[in-house]
């Protein structure tokens, strides 16, 4: 049975992976410093799948730590998640960012190429395309100057990764995610945002459940059909799924490429109203909002074409937008 690395496996895209991972047949082994997650997500994760996962509660900025990993265990694949994800707070604390989400990758990457473990997925994201010129986004558009130190960080990460792919034996899949959204079937596992949600969905569900007074709807003065903006929601589960069949095409030696890319979203775009719309007929609950200014760095539009995945990874996003909202409430009411 393959035994696959999930760095950042207790966090909310890492843990619906770990399911899906165990739910495979795949042995897996979690690494996470917890710094952004909870202990208590493990015995969620064996509670859902029957198989407790092993962990290590390391933290990827401590290079012997990392080493010291991959002596212990014989690994066949590392999908890696572990990052600082906050895209306000990266603009105020880029050294933390370059620190937490680059210097690590180099030391998983380096002690993977030291062990001959040699396929990786990476945690990317649409955000490296900025405002796309063209809409829906395909892989082979431009990349854009960042918006963020989050930003430039998957940016980095990408290059850091197909360089050395190039020069070692390393195989890669770098999954550029558009708007994760939604929580496991079970509610067991979600998402745990810590203190004021940045990200729409959590704001729109701590709102409908009276933890929040309003949503603030960022700006209505966009070139859209109702003037707020328009990003691709994807469930995690099918998110999380696609990281099993990338995982296998490396696997399986399947790849074209020694570093491929592929979109991973749903296709279709959906504004902010849509989405509090979409929410309210999921759930038949209020989402109380005013419209307030456009919030700094955000564009006006993102969503994928998922035909590149679609074709070469026979993945597809199954869930609607209206079974990830009435998830996530759910979930909400479960905390
Ligand atoms: C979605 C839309 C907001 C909050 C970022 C990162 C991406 C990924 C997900 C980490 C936008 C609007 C939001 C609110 C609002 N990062 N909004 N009121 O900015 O598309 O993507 O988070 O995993 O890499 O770039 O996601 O959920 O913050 O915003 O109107 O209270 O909702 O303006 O149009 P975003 P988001």
């Amino acid at each position: 049975m393959s035994k696959i690395l999930v760095t950042g496996g207790l966090g909310y895209i890492g843990s619906h992976t770990v399911v899906e991972l165990q739910d495979e047949g795949y042995d897996v082994v979690i690494i996470d410093n917890l710094s952004n997650s909870s202990i208590e997500v493990l015995s969620r994760i064996t509670s859902i799948t029957g198989v407790k996962p092993a962990f290590e509660q390391i933290d990827l900025k401590n290079k012997e730590d990392v080493k010291q990993f991959f002596k212990k265990y014989t690994i066949d694949g590392v999908i890696h998640f572990a990052a600082s994800k906050a895209v306000g707070e990266s603009v105020d604390e880029p050294l933390k960012y370059y620190e937490n989400n680059i210097t690590t990758l180099t030391y998983v990457l380096k002690e993977m190429t030291a062990n001959n473990v040699k396929n990786f997925i990476f945690s990317s994201s649409c955000t490296v395309y900025g405002q796309a010129d063209e809409l829906p986004i395909t892989e082979n558009a431009p990349t854009k100057p960042a918006e963020s130190p989050y930003g430039a960080t998957k940016k980095m990460g990408e290059i850091i990764i197909e360089d050395t792919t190039k020069a070692t034996d390393l195989n890669a899949i770098a999954l550029r995610y558009f708007n994760p959204i939604g929580a496991h079937e079970t509610a067991k596992i979600g998402e745990l945002p810590l203190g004021v949600p940045q990200n729409l969905i959590p704001y729109v569900v701590q709102t409908a459940a009276g933890i929040r007074e309003c949503l603030s709807v960022f700006g209505d003065d966009y070139d859209t059909p109702d003037g707020t903006a328009i990003r691709d929601y994807i469930h995690v589960v099918d998110l999380a799924k696609a990281h099993i069949v990338a995982l296998n095409r490396l696997l399986k030696n399947e790849n074209k490429a020694k570093c491929e890319f592929f979109n991973i979203g749903t296709g279709t775009g959906s504004s902010v109203l849509d989405v509090i719309n979409a929410f309210e007929k999921a759930t038949n609950k209020k989402v109380n909002y005013k419209t307030v200014d456009r919030r700094a760095g955000d564009i006006t539009s993102a969503f994928a074409d998922t035909s590149l995945a679609n074709k070469e990874l026979g993945w597809k996003a199954e869930l609607s937008l209206e079974v990830a909202l009435a998830s996530s409430w759910k979930w909400q009411e479960s905390l």
